[in-house]
């Protein structure tokens, strides 16, 4: 199958390439490379450029017989998305209808779509299923939503099948390639373990640990990026042989406080550094954890990192290896 990418020299979508490629599929993969890395990009077609291009996209569907898209390209960082609203709208709103309306206008009717546990808000149970009410705190989250909302739309108007992957926290990094997490500015939290293993950072900082949950800190389902890469081939390769739409959760289904990732790191890295509590990160729920039924029964997707040692052990190699370049 020949796939568009878009995003695809970020952190998961450079996985999600590499997976694609190990699966004998071509590709283009877009990027403006303003968060993504050219050395991320390891096979297949890239252009520079960005999906707000409408023009750009026309030539890349004129030129390539693209059968499927594979939609990434977004901002995500949920902090921001609450200082500078319009960012998130405009990239992950307006611009991604951009590309529909170029496949609608191309004939072609297949969309992965990434989307994010940030549309369900704070949880009313635990573990979060697809049908639980969606309320997101940020904007971030709903800009996701509103995407999914339109999906929908254009399947019921335009029969566009898409399959929405609401991704839960993608951690870890594909132990033979040369590609891992690298944000700038960073927020997550095991790459920040990390860095403070690796003497980049002074100390680490618990945000908050007065939570209701074992240990006080905030527990979250920590999915390896190459199991969350695998059900985004699994995901188009559904919809080319006839799939309806649908959404997934992406998590592991277990969960891991900040406590025990930090004691997982110093475990890995055979490292001690400093901890510090402080104040809890504002719109921070107490705990999130995927079920993630439905697509290991409807599509089969069977997670290969279940541990979260294994997962940050993938992530430490990536780091000692001293990441990309140009960081
Ligand atoms: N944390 C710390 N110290 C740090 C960084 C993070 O204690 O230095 C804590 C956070 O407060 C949170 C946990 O570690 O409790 C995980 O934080 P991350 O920033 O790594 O991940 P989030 O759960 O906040 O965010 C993830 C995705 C978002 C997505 C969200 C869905 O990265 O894109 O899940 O809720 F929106």
């Amino acid at each position: 199958m020949k796939i568009l990418l878009t995003g695809g020299a970020g952190y998961i979508g450079s996985h999600v390439l590499k997976r694609l490629l190990d699966a004998g599929h071509d590709t283009v993969t877009i990027d403006n490379l303003k968060k993504g890395h050219k050395e991320a990009v390891l096979g297949g077609e890239f252009i520079e450029g960005d999906i707000g291009n409408k023009e750009l996209l026309h030539r890349v569907f004129a030129e390539h017989k693209i059968e499927g898209v594979i939609h990434l390209a977004a901002d995500s960082l949920v902090g921001e998305s609450m200082k500078d609203p319009g960012k998130y709208y405009h990239n992950n709103v307006a611009k991604a209808l951009n590309l529909l309306e170029v496949m609608v206008e191309h004939d072609v009717n297949y969309l992965v779509f990434s989307s994010t546990a940030a549309v369900y808000g704070e949880p009313e149970s635990i573990p979060i299923a697809e049908d639980h009410p969606t309320n997101p705190e940020n904007v971030y989250g709903e800009s996701k939503l509103f995407f999914e909302k339109i999906l929908k739309r254009y399947d019921q108007i335009h029969g566009l099948k898409y399959i929405s992957l609401r991704y839960f926290n993608a951690a870890g990094a594909d132990p033979e390639a040369k590609i891992g997490e690298a944000h700038d500015p960073e927020t997550h939290l095991i790459p920040i373990v990390l860095e403070t293993a690796l003497g980049i950072r002074d100390k680490i900082y618990i945000f908050g640990d007065d939570y209701p949950t074992k240990d006080g800190s905030c527990i979250r389902d920590y999915i390896h990026v190459n199991d969350l890469a695998d059900a985004h081939v699994l995901a188009v390769e559904a919809l080319a042989e006839g799939k309806n739409s649908d959404i997934y959760n992406l998590g592991c289904g277990d969960g891991y406080s900040v406590k025990e990732v930090i004691a997982a790191v110093k475990k890995v890295t055979q490292k001690d550094f400093e901890v510090e509590l402080s104040d809890r990160r504002a719109g921070d729920p107490a705990v999130l954890i995927a079920s993630s039924d439905k697509i290991k029964n409807d599509l089969n997707w069977q997670p290969q990192y279940q541990s979260l040692e294994k997962i940050i052990s993938t992530a430490w190699k990536w780091h000692k290896s001293g990441g990309f370049v140009d960081e």
